[in-house]
């Protein structure tokens, strides 16, 4: 089971240090830490995994605001997210440059938690599964890479997909790419037990309930089968 905490834009060095100075997952489940770029260096000497929340595809360049695989390996950071729906939506973050930023990262030796999920109209719509298909249909095929699925109408919204419909969707993934698959969207210490006992759940990407230290301890307890 892995858990991953999402820390988006949030906790800069000293706050990275004092959560991770308190924090005592539980044996038994894998928790990777997300923080922004600024607090890779501290929650790396923290000796926890860490990954960052995006990577760029080339070695170097005039990429103003980028970083690349190769940074992110000189500093300890063993992967990182790609493709995160907030990237999709405000930084015009494509099906392409997702998976050419995870092809880069895993090329790099890093991990990659590549993220899909379909918006709340797409769902309405019915297309879901087409959605998911070409969202997923491009990423690489590498022992290195696991997506998260994160349906958008979850994120941040307190809105968490019922464990039927996470299920389904997980199962339609796996079905197209042999990976594990975390599900993302408001998992909290209250659903997430229910939501990891999926089938094919295989663990969750946490955002907002990542950021305490108890919270983030309780959806680790969580994913330990009773
Ligand atoms: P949330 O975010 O848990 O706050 O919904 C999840 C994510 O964006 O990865």
């Amino acid at each position: 089971m892995l858990i991953a905490a999402n820390w988006k834009m949030y906790k800069g060095p000293r706050e990275t240090r004092e959560f991770l100075d308190r924090f005592v997952p539980p044996d038994g489940v894998d928790v990777v830490i997300c923080p922004a770029y600024t607090s890779l260096h501290a929650a790396v000497e923290s000796g926890r995994t860490v990954y960052a929340q995006n990577v760029h595809w080339a070695e170097e360049g005039a990429f103003t605001g980028e970083v690349s695989a190769a940074m992110l390996v000189e500093l300890g950071v063993q992967g990182s997210i790609v493709g995160h729906s907030e990237r999709r939506q405000n930084f015009a973050e494509t099906d392409e440059t997702t998976a050419r930023r995870a092809e880069a990262a895993l090329a790099a030796g890093l991990g990659v938690i590549a993220c899909v999920g379909e918006t709340e109209q797409e769902r309405e719509a019915g297309e879901t599964e087409e959605v998911l298909r070409r969202q997923v249909g491009v990423l690489p095929r590498d022992d290195g890479l696991v997506i998260a699925y994160e349906p958008v109408w979850a994120i941040g919204t307190g809105k968490t997909a019922t464990p039927n419909v996470a299920q389904e969707a997980h199962a339609f993934i796996r079905s197209l790419h042999d990976t594990e698959v975390l599900y993302g969207g408001s998992v909290k210490p209250d659903n997430a037990a229910e939501l990891l006992s999926q089938p094919d759940v295989d663990g969750a990407l946490v955002g907002g309930a990542s950021l305490d230290v108890d919270s983030l301890t309780a959806i680790c307890r969580a994913a330990i089968p009773s």
